[in-house]
């Protein structure tokens, strides 16, 4: 999705704004440009296509004088990814430049009264109304045209301002898009990712809703939307800049796999305490747990996944019911949300639009939230009643992996420590899942080290259509693994409980279909292997996963990819990793940009 970037300092913008700019290329992007201002005024620089040709163009920044600039990177939505339409957007007279993330919904509105004020627009983008209303509104006071420019408008946005006037100053506004200050020495930042800023400065400020910044060389002041100055308190990011690089990778997808033992591990043995769990500077009550009548889960894509496979867990070890409902749906439908309900908010980057309107609408309803979230300080942990962060470090690759299990990580925990406070799991098996739990990181290092033949493997199974089968928890993984699957490869996946085969898809079994049969959970591998049975005889190609010495397994399936033996309540955060790899090679022996696949952003921050 859209990034940003700005700089305002002594050194030269452009170079600065550019390497920015490349910092956020994985959250998928399709136009890119700068706009750098000296003496002689505003100069705007934007292409379509990768930002490789915008450095060519503007000869690595060299040819884009000025000490002081904004940039983005465009994903579009309004608008084709054209030159025109990528930003900076600039307004008539050439006082303002403006870059843009986020959705202006009532930029027809605005649109038609600019024009019948006589603004003329470039581009079909939302963006352009709001440089035209800065002109509209500037009367020689810029904080004031900001206020009165974002007072009209509706929908989300986070702005980096240049203005002709303010020579060394950049402005800044943030709306329901995430937009972070970074404090330098004698220079000052400003990006819609801290992936953009770790390289310069630790020391950030999180710009909140309604929020408007000033930034010269020297200074940073930031207001409210009235115009009242605030005082801000400085954060300190933990992430490295090497954490953001690819350290010998040819992908981070690959990279972010191996980093799983170390991510999980991160996430769990904070909060493990010689034999009890321990939710950071929060505390569930055994009062507030027994008013709790349900737990809804919500989340998008695979964070949705996670709280599938997530709900299983809590139902089993705390006996409440759990609902698991995607966020796109859920905020626009009729939540049976009360007071008495836990809402479980997963997101790995904080920030996925649905999933803060969900979270919003469960508040609304009265509900107590506790985001499961990776990136500290974002709109969902800023949100929620209580944040469990994930600590999986920066997740760059499109395609979730780190960020997935160490969700799965957290809900585990959170199921056997509210399964304990409500004596619903007693003391001996809780002891034991707690072991097993501390396992998870070696169990995931030996995962990865068993499965060296997954390339191999990936180069029979690949093919233009797909099945994922699996029953319970390993039904969560198989819908985990088909959307690796398409998309990073681009290869037809289905996944589909087991069970429902026979339903109408086993219709669809000829000879030579790849099936992907996850078979772990142990109570349920018969049943899961007599659907292995049914789609062979109709012809099917299986390849299985089940746990390290399952013999039933190797007699009927073709191929069998073993995991190393974790209480099946656990077994998701191991089986899906066999099926990451087996996508990654699949999408690398078809050559496909791994690390962002086409059409997708890392961080869906509009609707
Ligand atoms: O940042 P979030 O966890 O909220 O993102 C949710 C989904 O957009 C995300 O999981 C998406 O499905 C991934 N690309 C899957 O790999």
């Amino acid at each position: 999705m859209c990034g940003i970037v700005g700089f305002v300092g002594k050194q030269s913008a452009a170079p600065i704004l550019l390497k920015g700019l490349k910092q956020l290329e994985y959250r998928g992007y399709d136009s890119a440009g700068i706009a750098v201002m000296d003496a002689d005024g505003i100069r705007v620089e934007k292409v379509s296509g990768r930002i490789a040709r915008l450095c060519e163009k503007t000869e690595n920044g060299a040819a884009v004088p000025g000490s002081i600039g904004i940039g983005h990177t465009r994903w579009a939505t309004h608008g084709a990814p054209t030159d025109v339409n990528a930003h900076p957007h600039l307004s008539n007279d050439g006082r303002f430049a403006i870059v843009h993330n986020g959705i202006i919904e009532n930029y027809l509105a605005l649109r038609e009264e600019l024009i019948s004020d006589g603004y003329v627009f470039q581009s079909e983008t939302d963006t352009e109304t709001i440089v035209h209303l800065l002109e509209k509104y500037y009367d020689g006071d810029i904080k004031a045209a900001v206020m009165k420019t974002a007072a009209r408008l509706e929908g989300s946005y986070a702005l980096g301002i240049l203005c002709a006037d303010a020579p060394d100053t950049l402005y800044a506004v943030r709306e329901a898009s995430p937009l972070i200050l970074g404090i330098g020495v004698g220079e000052n930042y400003f990006a819609s990712d801290v992936t953009a800023l770790v390289a310069h400065t630790k020391n950030v400020i999180y710009l909140e809703d309604g929020e408007i910044a000033a930034l010269t060389p020297g200074s940073i002041e930031v207001y409210d939307c009235t115009g009242q100055r605030l005082q801000k308190p400085i954060s300190r990011v933990t992430w490295s800049v090497e954490a953001a690089e690819k350290g010998g990778y040819e992908h981070f997808m690959l990279k972010e796999i191996m980093e799983q033992p170390a991510a999980v591990k991160a996430a769990l043995a904070p909060r493990l305490h010689e034999g009890e769990i321990r939710l950071d500077d929060f505390e569930l009550s055994e009062e507030t747990l027994r008013s709790v009548s349900k737990i809804v889960i919500t989340a998008c894509g695979s964070a949705y996944y996670a709280g599938c496979s997530g709900r299983y867990a809590i139902e089993k070890l705390c006996h409440i019911p759990v609902q698991v409902e995607l966020a796109s749906e859920l905020r626009y439908g009729e939540p049976m949300v009360d007071e008495h309900t836990l809402v479980l908010v997963i997101s790995q980057s904080g920030e996925t639009a649905d999933t803060i309107a969900a979270l919003k609408e469960c508040r609304a309803h009265g509900a107590t939230i506790i985001g499961i979230v990776n990136v500290v300080g974002s709109t969902i942990a800023k949100l929620a009643d209580h944040t469990l962060y994930t600590w999986a470090g920066p997740e760059i690759a499109v395609a979730t992996t780190k960020g997935f299990t160490t969700q799965l990580a957290i809900l585990y925990l959170f199921a056997l420590y509210v399964g304990k406070k409500l004596g619903r799991v007693e003391q001996a098996q809780y002891a034991a899942l707690l072991r097993s739990l501390k396992l998870l990181p070696k169990r995931l290092q030996e995962t990865i080290d068993m499965n060296y033949q997954i390339p191999a493997l990936a180069g029979r199974y690949a093919s233009q259509s797909l099945f994922f089968i699996g029953r319970n928890t390993d039904y969560a993984v198989a819908l985990e693994g088909a959307l690796k699957m398409k998309e990073i490869s681009y290869l037809h996946a289905e996944s589909y409980a087991a069970g429902e085969l026979k339903h109408g898809t086993i219709a669809l079994i000829d000879e030579g279909q790849p099936v992907i049969a996850v078979c772990c959970n142990e109570a349920l591998c018969d049943k899961t292997l007599s659907n292995i049975v049914e789609v062979k005889a109709r012809g099917a190609k299986v390849l299985a996963l089940a746990f390290r010495g399952n013999k039933k397994i190797v007699s009927q399936a073709d191929d069998v990819i073993f995991i190393p033996q974790i209480e099946t309540v656990f077994s998701a955060a191991l089986a899906v990793v066999p099926l990451q790899l087996l996508a990654y090679y699949a999408a690398r022996e078809k050559g496909c940009d791994i690390d962002k696949p086409k059409n997708l952003a890392k961080s869906v921050t509009v609707e």
